[in-house]
């Protein structure tokens, strides 16, 4: 009887495993948080092109909810790089991060600070998508992310 049940379950739980779900098991918490991060940066050039949108039809509520949900993502940058020297295959990622972890929460602080600016009433007007990108971004990118 016991041994029945425990049949049923495993059958059960192999269908419903599918195999995307078996590929995220094999993973290692490298690949992972590699995942989460390339994900997240993503997400927040699609933010920047949203601000940029809003501002081209000058809808500063848009603008303002978009800032605000930068700044929610802008937040989580630091948990991509908790483990030290994660950097699997296809990383473009530097060492440095890790060897100067300061430096790097510190380039983390200042892009969270200038996002946070953005949401600020009046923000829209003076917003130059390019120089924030390059200054905020790119001034990250420069130092820990290895080039092309
Ligand atoms: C504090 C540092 C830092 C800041 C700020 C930062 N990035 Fe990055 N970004 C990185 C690093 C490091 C990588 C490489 C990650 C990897 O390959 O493991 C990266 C990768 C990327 C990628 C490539 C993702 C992929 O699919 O491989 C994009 C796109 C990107 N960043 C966009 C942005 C944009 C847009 C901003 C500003 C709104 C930004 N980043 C701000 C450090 C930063």
């Amino acid at each position: 009887m016991l041994k029945n049940l425990v049949i049923v379950v495993v059958v059960v739980l192999g269908l419903v495993a599918s195999p995307a779900d078996a590929q995220n098991i094999k993973e290692t918490p490298e690949q992972k948080a590699f995942k989460f991060r390339t994900s997240l940066f993503q997400t927040f050039s699609w933010k920047l092109g949203q601000l940029h949108s809003a501002q081209s039809a000058s809808d500063e509520t848009g603008f303002i909810n978009h800032a605000n949900d930068l700044l929610v993502l802008a937040k989580m940058t630091g948990e991509g790089f908790e483990i030290a020297n994660s950097m699997p295959e296809g990383t473009r990622a530097k060492s440095e991060i890790w060897e100067d972890p300061e430096g790097f929460s510190s380039k983390t602080q200042t892009f969270v600070d200038a996002v946070s600016s953005l949401t600020e009433e009046g923000a829209m007007e003076s917003f130059k998508v390019r120089d924030f990108a390059s200054k905020n971004c790119g001034g990250c990118h420069r130092e820990y992310r290895t080039k092309k």
